[in-house]
């Protein structure tokens, strides 16, 4: 398959990377099919979408009207069909092996033949992935950040069966919604950026765990001196304390003792109202 053949895409999951991928494919002029588990969860996501849409309209950053952009998209809580007659799917469901084993598994039964099949994982195999289907030669990773309308990298993974066909298709689609793709061509843990990153972030988590630092003053070190967008902490809050953790976790290695409790008393950044700064009043406490 060609890029230029890709006409609808299916993204799986309606979470904060599954209504971002699927925000970024209709900017991108593309059909998109949004699938989740429950009416409520697309619901959300669909509002976010349209949050997002309606803010960049505002601000002239789309060329054609939120509610163009929209209609663009469907949603459906059925897997079967929202993938029936997808040139692409992108999955963007919850992080654990054996969930997206099954997604995998039922979407290749029911996509058509020459589907690319697309994981938005983080931090689990593709191989392990493709291996839920009959197709792993069509199975690649396609690694979105968070908010994905925002960012501009995706990291193409190869899996072990991956065909440089399909890393060249998911490659191009994502320059043809105007983002920045980098191949990364070994399936290793975390990919490139996670690798780099995760470490970043537990390093000022063990020297805050030691009494070493505070979590305001590893964040203005950060932002202040290297010219991050967001300091360790901030950004550990943004994308999910629990993230963080099972990165680590899933390796065997320690987790430093700050995030770990953490995680253990759930608080868990933005999305659960407080992490590492409180969120409960306007959504940004942050304050180094
Ligand atoms: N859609 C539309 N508008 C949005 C938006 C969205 N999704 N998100 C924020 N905005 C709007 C805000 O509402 C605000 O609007 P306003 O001026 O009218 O109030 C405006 O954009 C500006 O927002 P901010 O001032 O909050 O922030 P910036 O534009 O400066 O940048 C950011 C926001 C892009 C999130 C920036 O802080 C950043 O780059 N942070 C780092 C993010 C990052 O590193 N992400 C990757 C995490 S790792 C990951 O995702 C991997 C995963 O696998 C774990």
């Amino acid at each position: 398959m060609k890029v230029d053949t890709v006409q609808r895409v299916a993204v799986l999951g309606a979470g904060s990377m599954g209504h971002g991928i699927a925000e970024v494919a209709a900017i991108g002029g593309y059909d998109v099919t949004m699938r989740d588990i429950e009416e409520e969860f697309v619901q959300d996501g669909y509002d976010d979408i349209k949050w997002s849409l309606e803010k960049l309209e505002e601000k002239g950053r789309i060329d054609e009207s939120a509610a163009t952009v929209l209609e663009r998209i469907d949603t459906t809580t059925d897997l079967a069909d929202a993938v029936a007659d997808a040139d692409l799917v992108i999955e963007a469901v919850p992080e654990q092996l054996e969930i997206k084993e099954d997604t995998f598994s039922t979407v290749d039964e029911h996509a058509p033949e020459d589907a690319i099949l697309a994981s938005n994982t983080s931090s689990l195999s593709i191989s392990d992935i493709a291996a839920a289907t009959d197709r792993p030669k069509q199975v690649v990773g396609m690694h979105f950040f968070n908010p994905p309308v925002k960012m501009d990298l995706v990291e193409v993974t190869y899996g072990e069966a991956t065909t440089d066909e399909t890393a060249e298709l998911a490659y191009e689609w994502a320059e043809s919604v105007d983002k920045r793709p980098i191949y990364v061509r070994k399936d290793v843990h975390g990919f490139v950026v996670n690798t780099v990153l995760v470490p970043f972030m537990e390093e000022a988590a063990w020297m805050l765990s030691n009494d070493e630092t505070t979590v305001q003053e590893a964040d203005a070190a950060m932002v202040y001196e290297r010219g991050y967008p967001m300091g360790p902490f901030e950004l550990n809050d943004f994308g999910g304390i629990d993230i963080a953790y099972h990165f680590r976790d899933e390796s065997g290695q320690p987790v430093p003792p700050a995030i770990e409790e953490k995680v253990e008393t759930d608080d868990l950044g933005r999305k659960s109202g407080s992490g590492f700064y409180d969120y409960a009043d306007d959504g940004d406490g942050t304050d180094y």
